[in-house]
């Protein structure tokens, strides 16, 4: 369990979401046999959802690993939405590559290779929505480009926002994690302070922190 709700509660929301199938399941299974962190199944529901709302047109997303989250928005969004996931880990590039191939999502995912912080900088399109799931150390850094590239009324969805309970509280810091713990912070005081943002910050899976402009 994840360290950022009761267990019970967790379990109890978790029976609440039906199994996957087909390619999600696939997918899913994976990343289980091959130690792969994918989306917590409520965070990959509260994804669905928010493009069932959103129907965004454009997504960018950090961090790929294998195209389980990609392929999951892109099914969210009866493959309508064009999504770009960056990723830099070559054997995660590669099997996200076979996989887009293969269970054919070439027409709407496109996998751009490189470290966030250099493609984010190259990018100019605009995104309805973005997702941030890699280097939870560099979400502070990230932000500035994040913001550039979102559209006005876009949304930034941040993964593990709570990083196993340690944001919130000092007691559960691991020495090795203090700078991920307080550049996590960090992002969560630039989107929470700034007056032009309303930023929610939801005790779900490993904690997501859902940001969008003011009207
Ligand atoms: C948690 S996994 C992404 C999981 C994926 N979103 C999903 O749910 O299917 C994070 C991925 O980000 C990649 N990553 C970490 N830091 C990165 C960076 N600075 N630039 C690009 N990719 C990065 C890692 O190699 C890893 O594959």
């Amino acid at each position: 369990m994840s360290g950022i709700t009761y267990d019970y509660m967790e379990k109890y929301i978790q029976s609440l979401i039906e199994d996957n199938i087909g390619v999600l399941k696939e997918l899913e299974m994976y990343a289980s046999e091959n130690s792969v962190p994918i989306i917590h199944r409520e965070v990959a529901k509260f994804l669905e959802l928010m493009i069932h709302i959103k129907k965004p047109s454009r997504i960018l997303e950090l961090g790929t690993a294998i195209g389980y989250s990609s392929i999951l928005m892109s099914l969210a969004s009866n493959n309508k939405a064009k999504i770009d996931t960056i990723e830099r880990n070559l054997d995660m590039l590669k099997t996200a590559r076979d996989n887009i191939k293969n269970y054919g999502f070439m027409n709407s995912i496109d996998i751009i290779e490189g470290d966030c912080m250099e493609v984010l900088k190259d990018l100019d399109n605009e995104y309805d929505l973005i997702f941030i799931d890699a280097g939870k150390g560099h979400y502070n850094h990230f932000l500035p480009e994040c913001l550039r590239l979102l559209k006005q009324d876009g949304i930034i969805i941040a993964d593990n926002a709570l990083f196993r309970g340690m944001v919130a509280s000092d007691k559960l810091v691991a020495r090795r994690k203090i700078t991920i713990v307080k550049r996590m912070r960090e992002y969560l005081r630039l989107v929470s302070d700034n007056k032009k943002f309303i930023t929610s910050v939801i005790p779900m899976g490993d904690g997501i922190a859902v940001t969008t402009r003011r009207n």
